[in-house]
C-alpha cells in the first residue's frame, strides 16, 4: 500500500482499550502510534496487545495536544461522531496521515480538533467502543488504497483471471495508480 499513516487516541483511560488500538494499528501496517493526555496502566495495556505493538512500533506519548507534533506533510484526521463530520465510506484518504480518536467517557477536545484537516464518522446511530472504531478506520483505508480489485457484481469473489491480473505488478501499478 502507498503512503503511510499513524493513529493515536486522546485522553483515554483504559489500558485495555489502548492495547487492542495499539494491536490493531500494528496489525493494519501503522508506521506509528501515539497517545496524548492518556492515563491507563501499562500492565492492563500488555494484556490486550498481544502482539507486543511496541518492540515493532514507535509509540509517542503526548501530555497535550500543544506539544503534538506530527511529521512533515502528513495531516491529521479526526474519528469523531459529530454533526458536520464526514462519513467514511465518502472519505478519500489522505496518502500521508495521522488519525486521532477520542476518551472512553467525551470526544476529541476542541483544541485537538482544531488541528485536524478532517473529521469523519462512522454511520453509525451512537458512539461505538474507540478501538473497534479504529478498526473500523483502518479496515476502510485499507479497502480504498490497497489497490484490491473491484467486487463482483454477483454475490462471491472475483474470478480467478481478475486475482491472477490482481496480483500481477502491472495490474497491481495501475489500479494504484487509478486510486492515487
Ligand atoms: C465510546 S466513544 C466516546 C463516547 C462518546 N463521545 C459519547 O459520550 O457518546 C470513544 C471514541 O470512539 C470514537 N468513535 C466511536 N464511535 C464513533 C463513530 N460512530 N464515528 C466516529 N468515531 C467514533 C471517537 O473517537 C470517540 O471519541
Amino acid at each position: 500500500m502507498r503512503g503511510y499513516f499513524g493513529i493515536g487516541v486522546e485522553g483515554i483511560s483504559k489500558g485495555h482499550n489502548l492495547g487492542a488500538v495499539l494491536r490493531t494499528a500494528h496489525s493494519f501496517g501503522a508506521s506509528f502510534a501515539f497517545t496524548i493526555d492518556a492515563y491507563h496502566t501499562v500492565k492492563e495495556v500488555k494484556q490486550t496487545d498481544t502482539s507486543r505493538s511496541a518492540i515493532h512500533l514507535p509509540f509517542y506519548e503526548w501530555n497535550t495536544p500543544d506539544e503534538f507534533v506530527l511529521p512533515k506533510g502528513c495531516q491529521l484526521v479526526g474519528i469523531e461522531l459529530t454533526d458536520d463530520a464526514v462519513e467514511l465510506p465518502s472519505f478519500r484518504h489522505p496518502l500521508n496521515c495521522a488519525y486521532v480518536l477520542g476518551p472512553e467517557e467525551g470526544s476529541i477536545s476542541e483544541e485537538m480538533q482544531a488541528k485536524c484537516k478532517y473529521i469523519v464518522k462512522i454511520p453509525t446511530k451512537f458512539c461505538i467502543n474507540v478501538s473497534l472504531a479504529a478498526a473500523l478506520t483502518l479496515y476502510d483505508r485499507t479497502i480504498s488504497l490497497g489497490g484490491y480489485p473491484e467486487r463482483p457484481v454477483r454475490p462471491g469473489g472475483p474470478d480467478l483471471d481478475a486475482v491472477e491480473n490482481w496480483q500481477s505488478p502491472g495490474y497491481r501499478r495501475n489500479a494504484l495508480s487509478r486510486n492515487a
